[in-house]
């Protein structure tokens, strides 16, 4: 196929492009990043396109952007096979492979309305990475599944 061909999306001028993002997850990448459209971002997203290297993949484009590295952290855990790529004057600039952290602070909020991280009192919410999902560091309730569905929200 010619490039002509294979190009979907079109490129952005600056800004960062998540690649190879497992394929069904571009809107879970969208809210992790707390973007809504009423922020006025500009954002290309191609969901469930053909990839070599996994088969079927979404690409989210976000212009005039980078990345925070917690952003970057959460994005591991529904995309762990992920590519960050840093875009300035439509070069690519940077590319990273996102890595799972070890424990992700801030991010996440506890689905246990117990938990001390829920109550009025300021506690940064903190859980562990594990193989299949994460742990409250304060209560060990654990989240295996739908984890962009407890991003923290202020
Ligand atoms: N890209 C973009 N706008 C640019 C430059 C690149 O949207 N100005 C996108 C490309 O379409 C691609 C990604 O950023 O989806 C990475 O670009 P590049 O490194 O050029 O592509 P590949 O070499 O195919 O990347 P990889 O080896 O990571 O698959
Ligand atoms: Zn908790």
């Amino acid at each position: 196929m010619s490039e002509d061909q294979q190009l979907r999306v079109s490129k952005i001028t600056e800004g960062t492009v998540i690649d190879h993002v497992t394929g069904g997850q571009a809107l879970n990448v969208l809210a992790i990043l707390g973007i809504d459209g009423s922020g006025g971002e500009e954002v290309s997203i191609g969901m469930n396109v053909p990839s070599e290297r996994l088969g079927r993949k979404d690409v989210v484009k976000v212009e005039g952007r980078e990345l925070s590295q917690d952003e970057v952290d959460v994005l591991s855990l529904i995309a762990p096979a992920a590519t960050i790529n840093i875009v300035r004057d439509y070069d690519v600039v940077e590319k990273h492979r996102v890595e799972r952290p070890s424990e992700v602070v801030g991010v996440l909020q506890c689905p246990n309305r117990n938990c001390i991280t829920t109550k009025d009192e300021p506690v940064d919410s903190r859980f562990a990475v594990l193989e299949e999902g994460v742990r409250c560091a304060y209560c060990d309730t654990i989240i295996r599944e739908s984890i962009a569905d407890h991003i923290h929200v202020d």
